[in-house]
């Protein structure tokens, strides 16, 4: 997937459209698998832990943390397009244990702290080698630490009239035998036809 092609579609109209756009998207395909995120969430954050979201966008993650009254020490959000992480910096301006940093989730190797939980929801499908990818961040991962992923997979038959959807969204549908190479899988479930598909990691 061609970086530039990725960023631009995030930056259509100041990345406004994000948003209301996910709170339809999360209501059809979605809201299955952010339950199981939510108890993911429930289970594994308190007040001493560390959070790094790969591909945070506008930080609709970290507000549904904050909406569950979660706590944690500190949270990192990564995403290489601006105009999603304005949104997002916009929302958390007052909160000194949340950051946003411009990055390249591909290119981790200048990233020396390790975290308790890492995040990254519906980002794979615009990354190239996903299984290097996976496998290179959740080296992150701080012992005991457990990464959750929430991607786009190839889903049965009757929903490939879709191809267009995604095509358009810059989405590629991720076939199970990539998601096999993935590293210390503990878990993978998949939702809404196999459009979708959780997966947690230990270290
Ligand atoms: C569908 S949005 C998901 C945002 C957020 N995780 C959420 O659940 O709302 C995908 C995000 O991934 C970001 N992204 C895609 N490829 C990236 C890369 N190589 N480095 C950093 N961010 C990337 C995009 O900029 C966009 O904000």
């Amino acid at each position: 997937m061609n970086n530039d092609n990725v960023k631009n579609l995030y930056a259509i109209c100041s990345a406004k459209w994000y948003n209301p756009f996910m709170r339809v998207y999360n209501r059809l395909v979605l809201s299955r698998a952010e339950n199981e995120m939510v108890v993911f969430l429930k289970n594994n954050l308190d007040e001493t832990k560390t959070i790094l979201e790969l591909g945070c966008g506008t930080a609709r993650n970290l507000e549904k943390i904050y909406s569950l009254d979660l706590k944690f020490k500190k949270y990192l959000g990564l995403d290489f397009t601006p105009d999603m992480l304005n949104i997002a910096r916009n929302k958390f301006k007052k909160n000194s244990n949340v950051e946003f940093q411009e990055k390249d989730i591909t290119k981790l190797d200048d990233v020396n702290e390790k975290f308790d939980i890492i995040l990254c929801i519906v980002v794979l499908s615009h990354i190239k080698d996903r299984p290097d990818f996976v496998n290179k961040s959740q080296e992150l991962l701080s012992n005991d630490g457990s990464y959750f992923l929430m991607m786009h997979t190839k889903p049965k038959w009757y929903i490939n009239w879709l191809d267009p959807f995604f095509k358009f969204f810059k989405t590629n549908l991720i076939p199970g035998k990539e998601i096999q190479k993935f590293k210390n899988t503990i878990r993978m479930n998949k939702y809404s036809g196999n459009l979708i598909t959780t997966v947690v990691i230990h270290k």
